[in-house]
């Protein structure tokens, strides 16, 4: 309702439910025009407990409209996350009419025990029915979840990837009909990260960009602690998947992260995006386990965007590239251009904003350091940054506003990055309460919540330890898509 939406913090082009705590996304999946988006809700507080699914749905992928919550928590069976398929041949027989039926595949979660449960709507997702027969997976574990479900064409079976999350071990399991699952295959435990656990796996081809026909497999896995940036966070493998087994093609302790900011987990794609259409594209929580409570009410925990995925080859393997879903242009104001400048010390852009979108393109010069300065104010910056001698990106929150509400917040977060023809591009997203960072053509991504005051809205270019020329810089206020 119109009193919502309008809270300092609230963020204005990112999803967050009207009231309660949110985490993990789950459950995406188009049917019928809609773009689905159910997500771990406590529907009665703003933080953990009572695990249900709430939904939203959108055309646009960029405007939201909340609908009640799908699956509710039910005698101490909480509904933690997981996903929703077409069942476009009716395998399941929950289908009535003549549309096929959606099937969510969830994990139920009691003390002690995770098991794999499904509920399914003959009503483009309105209304939600739970299986009689749950569980439909169950090896007696007390910590099995997080189950994604596809359509494999060449085995004409659906294949589950699912998660022993304490063991870190992922297993695959395929089905005629959603209700009886054989066990495939295993993958798993990798040494190479710090982790206590794996969750919330995903498994999906992407076409090689620059490998015009070549197309390969990624596996994603999220860690609840011990990432790139401290706490949580997720990593990925590329490989071959021929249906039973995932091999990858690197050695299999390579750790690819996902993003190099604090504040992207559990990221999960849509299933049955119209081949026409052919996109592969993943929402995350805009969020960390550690820090978690963020200083937000009477809501708690937003989405990023929506990101387009594909993959590119280079001198390192093939690495994963993200960009901002092409619908968010709908909510670009009047572009501002800067070319040809020459940097040194700080300068101000001469435009301002909470809300801002930035295409920034800097000369890698003899300048040790260069980016921007966001959500400047009187005495809070959050820094955006290449730091050449490391050939680092980064982005410094460390005062970038309210910090002090956890002791793990603070700090400066990055990975590298390569200059392109001597350039280095960032694209920037900027929201009431975070920042987004793809840098270069989208290789590496930086998630980060910020809290600063909703006054501090300067915008400045830097140049440290000599000049840098910015090439070209483009901006655009972004809209809300709560409120005109
Ligand atoms: C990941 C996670 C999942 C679990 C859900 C519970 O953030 O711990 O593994 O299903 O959250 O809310």
């Amino acid at each position: 309702s119109a009193d919502y939406y309008r809270e300092p913090k609230r963020p204005q082009f990112h999803f967050t439910s009207e009231l309660h705590w949110i985490n993990d996304p789950n459950g995406l999946v188009f049917y019928d025009g809609e773009y689905h988006l159910f997500y771990q809700h406590h529907p009665f507080r703003n933080y953990w407990g009572h695990m249900s699914w709430g939904h939203a749905v959108s055309r646009d992928l960029v405007h939201w409209k909340h609908l009640p919550v799908a699956i509710y928590d039910d005698n101490d069976v909480m509904a933690f996350s997981g996903c929703a398929v077409v069942d476009w041949q009716n395998s399941s027989g929950f289908g009535t009419g003549d549309r096929p039926p959606m099937v969510a595949i969830y994990t139920g979660h009691s003390p002690g025990r995770q098991v794999q449960n499904l509920a399914f709507s003959n009503d483009r997702g309105r209304t939600w029915t739970k299986f009689a027969g749950n569980p439909v997976l169950d090896v007696n574990n007390a910590d099995f979840r997080d189950p994604k479900v596809f359509w494999h064409e060449p085995t004409s079976r659906w294949v589950m990837v699912v998660s022993l999350a304490v063991e870190k071990r992922l297993q695959f399991y395929g089905s005629e009909d959603l209700k009886t699952w054989e066990h495939l295959s295993d993958f798993g435990p990798t040494g190479a990260a710090d982790k206590p656990n794996w969750e919330c796996p995903d498994l999906f081809e992407l076409p090689v960009e620059n490998r015009p026909g070549e197309s390969k497999w990624v596996l994603e896995v999220d860690m609840g602690g011990g990432s790139i940036a401290g706490g949580s966070g997720g990593e990925y493998f590329v490989g071959q998947f021929d249906g039973t087994t995932f091999t990858p093609e690197e050695p299999a302790d390579t750790v690819k992260w996902v993003d190099y900011g604090r504040d992207f987990y559990a990221p999960v794609s849509w299933s049955d995006i119209p081949k026409q259409d052919g996109r592969r594209i993943w929402i995350g929580w805009m969020n960390n386990w550690q820090t978690a409570m963020l200083p937000t009410h009477p809501w708690r925990g937003a989405m990023s965007v929506p990101r387009t995925l594909t993959l590119r080859h280079g001198d390192d393997g093939y690495r994963l590239i993200q960009r901002p879903v092409r619908e968010l242009k709908t909510l670009r104001g009047e572009e501002t251009r800067i070319t040809e400048l020459g940097l040194k010390g700080r300068v101000s852009c001469g435009f301002s904003g909470t809300r801002l979108e930035i295409v920034a393109e800097f000369e890698v010069g003899e300048a040790d350091e260069f980016g921007l300065r966001v959500r400047t104010g009187e005495s809070e910056a959050t820094v955006i940054g290449y730091n050449r001698n490391d050939g680092q990106l980064f982005v410094d929150r460390t005062d970038s506003g309210e910090t002090d509400f956890n002791d793990q917040f603070r700090g400066i977060h990055g990975g590298p990055l390569e200059p392109q023809d001597g350039r280095v591009r960032m694209h920037i997203l900027i929201d009431e309460s975070s920042v987004e960072v793809f840098g270069g053509d989208g290789e590496i991504v930086i998630t980060e919540r910020i809290f600063p005051s909703p006054e501090s809205d300067g915008v400045e270019l830097y140049s440290l330890g000599g000049t840098t020329r910015l090439a070209t810089l483009s901006a655009w206020p972004l809209g809300s898509i709560w409120h005109k």
